[in-house]
């Protein structure tokens, strides 16, 4: 998993619950790391499961809510570190349309390492996008916040479903977002 991720979830992490914590979930943590991160360095996944159980264990929060928070939060860092993925497009499923096909490609031209996810998108209605997201990680909520995120970049008002076929060996999630009338 890439850099970027981790030095963004640190940075929510001493934002949200202060240093202290930052610190403690790092030393409580098995990082082959040290959690010295930089942005364009590759890191095991398990480092990551490893921070996320470790702050859940120490805040009490569960590892789906704050997998959801982070979401969110990543994607209004995402429009801050790739405008140019954002520049002209003016709603969410428009975004999304773009994701596997443009976004997650060019990801991949920066970061050949990078592990990403499908996405699938079918626009099933004008107001209704259907996604089918498939990954080997079990990353479903930080996938929602991800796009709730994009519902706050954008002010809508899109009502998110989900139907999890995921088993041990793969994630598989179909999304149904419904815009709503503001
Ligand atoms: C400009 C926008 C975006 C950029 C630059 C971007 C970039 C990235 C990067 C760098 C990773 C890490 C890959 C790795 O560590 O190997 C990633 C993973 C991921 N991205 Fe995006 N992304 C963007 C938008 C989105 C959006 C809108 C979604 C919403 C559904 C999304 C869903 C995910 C998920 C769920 C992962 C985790 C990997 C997995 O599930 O297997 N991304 N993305």
């Amino acid at each position: 998993m890439k850099g970027v991720i981790f030095l963004e979830f640190l940075a929510l992490v001493e934002d949200k619950f202060g240093l202290d914590v930052a610190d403690d979930i790092i030393e409580s943590s098995t990082l082959e790391s040290n959690a010295a991160y930089t942005s364009v360095g590759t890191y095991p996944f398990s480092e990551m499961v490893s921070l996320v159980t470790s702050l859940s264990e120490r805040s009490g929060v569960s590892i789906p809510d704050l997998l959801q928070v982070y979401g969110e939060h990543l994607l209004g860092r995402f429009v801050a570190r790739y405008p140019v993925h954002f520049e002209g497009v003016d709603s969410t499923f428009e975004l999304l349309e773009k994701l596997d096909n443009t976004i997650h490609v060019e990801v991949l031209k920066l970061y050949p390492e990078a592990e990403l996810p499908r996405f699938n998108p079918n626009r099933v209605a004008p107001h209704v996008l259907e996604m089918n997201y498939r990954s080997d990680k079990p990353l479903t909520m930080l996938a929602y916040g991800l796009i709730a995120g994009c519902a706050g970049h954008f002010g809508e008002n899109i009502d998110i479903e989900m139907d999890d076929r995921s088993d041990e060996a793969q994630t598989n999630v179909t999304f149904t977002l419904t815009k709503v009338a503001a």
